[in-house]
């Protein structure tokens, strides 16, 4: 038998060589070419235009009208998505297995049913399994059209026999195309199978999203050409352990990125919650050492999360050196600060650091209050109450100042907090009423102003 011919395919950017090569010509990525059988496919077929216009037309004729947005009936999706799913728009949403993509869409589509024509593709569940999970969320009542099929030309033929408004493809990784010769879950599958929708999508006016599933190294499973086809990129965040989840929006043609949606997941599925700041601190009765509060801000909202550190006298030479949800190199580098601007050690020190409610926050801008629970805990005292703060430390041991200032204060004010330290570059030319401002420089300045 004649062996079927192969190419080697780079699952970063889906160039293609002849054969195998540690790093990828076309992106320069290192082992990232994976064999591929060579695909046939007839002529004419791929280069097809998205959109029904073939002249050149002048940019001042073209008539631009806002997107007409649908709201899925769940505030935190729709702030996401920046107000609503658009019209012939694609949504590409990640997340790691059993984080709630399938229920958060089960219950968007079951909400959209009830105006508008919908479809629900599941390749990767029975229609009795999703029937089953939409009872749970007391939504089995829903006129939801389900489709259980992985093959894509059927699916394209009943999205353009239903001309849904709204099309759910759960999940992309599953399908694959009887053009193609790979299996399903290739990365010339999930390309083409994307693209393809996509390409029907932008043609019907059809908004689509599709769940994707998310690698080890927490990439989207596939070529990144298919962030870059889409037009909204959605992660799930939070890890599967606590009831929260945290879903946040990378990329985004129609809104804001870094958006954040926060959601409980409960026994009926996913819950918006309103006032996610309260989420993300801890309820403590009385005043406790370690314990500092981050205004921080996430997209446009701005969210208080109780910083949490803890200082142990080391029993091993090279002390441990922990964080959860903060970055562990930033936790080095604000020690060798302190140490060296403030003459506090802690070299001989275990040092944990934790942000409360498992959200991970990777702006500069938390660096003080992780300064400051840990001399916290250090000199084991605690902040004064009603206090937080928010800052970036620079290696100096400057106080630099963090975007959205302003915001970050209505936050504090707005959930009781009555004393802010701030860096100066921040320091509003009023404060408002019931706030006291405290505008620092370097940290000594800070040390005192938190423990006068
Ligand atoms: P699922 O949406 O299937 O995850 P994904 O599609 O991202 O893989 O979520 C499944 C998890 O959610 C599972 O661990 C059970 C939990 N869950 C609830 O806690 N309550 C519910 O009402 C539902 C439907 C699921
Ligand atoms: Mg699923």
């Amino acid at each position: 038998m004649a062996k079927a011919k192969t190419h080697h395919v780079c699952s970063e950017c889906g160039g293609t060589t002849a054969r195998w090569q540690g790093q990828c010509p076309h992106c320069s990525a290192w082992n990232t070419l994976v064999e591929a059988p060579l695909e046939s496919r007839a002529e004419g077929h791929r280069y097809q235009s998205l959109a029904p216009t073939h002249e050149v037309v002048m940019l001042d004729a073209v008539p631009a009208q806002e997107a007409e947005r649908v709201g899925t009936g769940i505030d935190e999706f729709d702030r996401v998505l920046g107000g609503g799913l658009v019209e012939g728009s694609v949504v590409l949403i990640g997340g790691d297995p059993g984080i709630g993509k399938s229920t958060l869409l089960l219950q968007t589509l079951a909400n959209l049913s009830a105006t508008l024509e919908v479809l629900y593709v599941t390749g990767e569940e029975s229609a009795s399994q999703v029937a089953l999970r939409a009872r749970r969320l007391g939504a089995g009542s829903a006129r939801l059209p389900l489709l259980a099929e992985i093959e894509l030309e059927r699916i394209c033929t009943a999205v353009q026999q239903r001309r849904p408004s709204v099309v759910v493809i759960d999940s992309i990784q599953t399908l694959y195309s009887a053009q193609m010769q790979s299996a399903p879950g290739s990365v010339a599958q999930v390309r083409e199978c994307a693209a393809q929708l996509t390409r029907l999508s932008k043609q019907l006016g059809v908004a689509m999203v599709m769940i994707g599933h998310v690698t080890k190294e927490g990439t989207l499973a596939g070529p990144r050409v298919l962030e870059h086809m889409v037009d909204t990129v959605l992660y799930f965040e939070g890890d599967t352990h606590s009831s929260y989840r945290l879903v946040r929006a990378f990329k985004n043609r129609f809104g804001a990125v870094n958006e954040l949606g926060v959601f409980a997941m409960t026994d009926r599925g996913l819950r918006g919650v309103a006032n996610p700041s309260a989420l993300f601190l801890s309820q403590h009765a009385d005043r406790v050492p370690g314990s500092c509060v981050l205004v921080t801000q996430e997209g446009s909202r701005p969210l208080l999360v109780e910083i949490q550190a803890l200082v142990d006298t080391a029993h091993v030479p090279n002390p441990r050196r922990l964080s959860v949800g903060l970055e562990h190199n930033r936790l080095a580098m604000l020690l060798a600060v302190l140490h060296r601007h403030a003459g506090i050690a802690c070299y001989d020190q275990d040092v944990f650091i934790n942000a409360v409610g498992g959200v991970r926050i990777g702006e500069p801008a938390a660096d003080l209050a992780v300064l400051l629970a840990i001399v916290s805990s250090l000199k084991n005292r605690p902040l004064p109450r009603g206090f937080a703060v928010f800052g970036e430390v620079g290696l100096a041991g400057e106080i630099r100042p963090a975007p959205r200032g302003q915001e970050r204060l209505r936050e504090a004010l707005k959930l009781g907090f009555s004393r802010v330290l701030i860096p100066t570059a921040n320091a509003p030319k009023r404060a408002a009423e019931g706030l006291d401002v405290v505008p620092v420089q370097r940290i000594d300045q800070a040390l005192d102003a938190a423990w006068p």
